[in-house]
């Protein structure tokens, strides 16, 4: 995990979610929630965006997130504040900690639970961790193409050997086609009342390096460290063989990429 590159390579994901936010703020009351926390928050740059930009009333946010390395870096940069609180917790436990348990107001995820195979766990422990009457709102990356191009060099018989968590840590291969109705059934079935969950298409490009550092930044293979540039730059040549690059102008390659984000607003009710 590389923190720092994460949070430079991502920022055309940033901007796609503060439109996204912008969009929901209102029906979200942004300005009421008290507790909060946010799940698979990285390197805390997001978390710490959302508490200075649209959680004014917010007394406590907590970030959590099972890379040590991530937490590390966002208590290091973001953790001075008293408000703000980063945690190392995998959300897929079957262990959530008493203290985290019908605490929050909101509870946030953008861009982490992808690449998880337990859906029902997460869905379950966010629905306990939530206040009744608290709201869920999450982006669930759907038709992820980090996931296309790993699902393609896993099969590499360079890189099998080092990716075989691959199978088990992606749940959206194994997911049918219909995302949307599966997602609002399983949320149902926990209890959610589940006020909007849309698909939505978006488009992103990238410059070659930028590509390549957000590559590096997000994968979780134990590729030998010898390897990693190799590893990276193979990214490439799985693009290239489906037609993802293009020459711009000045002749750079340029790398657009759809993509299709989920976007979950439930809620837990008051009577539980
Ligand atoms: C793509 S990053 C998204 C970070 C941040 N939310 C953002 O929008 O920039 C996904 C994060 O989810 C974390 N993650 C993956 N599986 C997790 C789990 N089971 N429990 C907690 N965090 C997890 C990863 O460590 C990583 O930091």
């Amino acid at each position: 995990m590389y923190p720092k590159l994460y949070i430079e390579s991502t920022k055309v994901v940033r901007v796609e979610l503060s439109n996204i936010l912008q969009k929901y703020s209102k029906e979200l009351k942004l300005e009421k929630y008290v507790k909060v926390i946010d799940v698979g928050c990285g390197p805390g740059n997001i978390t710490n965006d959302l508490l200075h930009t649209y959680l004014h009333n917010t007394k406590s946010l907590i970030g959590i997130d099972n890379s040590a390395e991530m937490i590390r870096y966002a208590q290091e940069h973001y953790g001075k504040n008293p408000n703000l609180k980063f945690q190392i917790l995998d959300i897929t436990t079957s262990h959530l900690p008493q203290a985290l348990r019908n605490e929050f107001d909101l509870v946030t995820s953008f861009y982490c639970i992808h690449v998880e195979s337990d859906i029902k766990k997460i869905f379950e422990n966010m629905y306990a961790m939530l206040k009744p009457g608290g709201d869920l709102f999450v982006f669930i990356a759907d038709n992820c193409f980090p996931i296309n191009i790993w699902k393609n060099l896993a099969q590499n018989s360079k890189w099998k050997q080092y990716m075989n968590n691959f199978q088990e840590t992606t749940f959206s291969l194994q997911r049918s086609t219909n995302f949307v109705q599966l997602d609002t059934n399983l949320l149902k079935e926990i209890g959610f009342n589940v006020n909007s969950c849309t698909k939505q298409e978006y488009q992103q490009s990238y410059d070659r390096k930028t590509f390549l550092d957000l590559m590096k930044s997000v994968h979780e293979f134990d590729i030998p460290k010898h390897l990693e540039n190799d590893f990276i730059l193979d990214h490439l040549d799985v693009l290239k063989s489906f037609n993802l690059i293009n020459i711009d102008k000045d002749g750079q390659e340029q790398i657009t990429i759809l993509h299709d984000l989920i976007i979950v607003y439930a809620n837990k009710s008051l009577e539980t």
